[in-house]
């Protein structure tokens, strides 16, 4: 048995983060909950009361490298810093060594929050009607600091 038990069911939060993450329209593709529910990706997620209201998205490609996604935080609670919360906290929640994310080059806000969050761009490609740019980092203790914890 789990520690913590939600009060939402699985099937409601999946399709709450898919309603959210499609109402940021940063997809060229609709998520659902059927999709969340299957797919490799784990979520990091805010609540309020029983709503979502942010959400990132985690998916390990290697033992070394994590993809950071689906970043969105519902329109009504935005700029309080919780777009920056999520993010670094994705970042450091992250399992391997190396992190990345995607940004669209006119989200200003996210490449700030990124700059925040000591990822670096480290490169560009031709998206779907603008540029796309790869922040990254490379998080030196994130080995040595597992193992302390599994030390302890
Ligand atoms: C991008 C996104 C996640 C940012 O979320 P957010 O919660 O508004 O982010 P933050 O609050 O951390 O930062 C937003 C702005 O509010 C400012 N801010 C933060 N806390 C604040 C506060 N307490 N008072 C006033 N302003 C504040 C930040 O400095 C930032 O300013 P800037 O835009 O001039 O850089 C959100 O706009 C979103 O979901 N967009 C749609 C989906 C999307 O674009 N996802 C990213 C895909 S890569």
């Amino acid at each position: 048995m789990s520690k913590f038990s939600l009060t939402i069911s699985a099937n409601d939060m999946a399709s709450q983060i898919a309603d959210l993450i499609n109402s940021g329209k940063q997809l060229w593709y609709h998520l659902t909950a059927f999709s969340i529910l299957n797919g490799p990706v784990k979520f990091l997620i805010e609540i309020d009361k029983d709503k979502i209201i942010g959400v990132i998205g985690l998916e390990q490609k290697s033992g070394h490298v994590t993809e950071l996604k689906y970043l969105c935080v519902h329109s009504n609670y935005r700029r309080h810093g919780l777009g920056e919360k999520l993010l670094r906290l994705g970042v450091n929640s992250a399992p391997t060594k190396f992190v990345y994310g995607a940004v669209r080059s006119d989200n200003h806000t996210n490449i700030r929050n990124n700059f925040k969050c000591n990822m670096k761009p480290i490169g560009k490609y031709r998206g779907r009607g603008c540029n796309i740019i790869i922040f990254a980092r490379r998080k030196e203790n994130a080995k040595s600091s597992l193992r302390q914890k599994r030390a302890h």
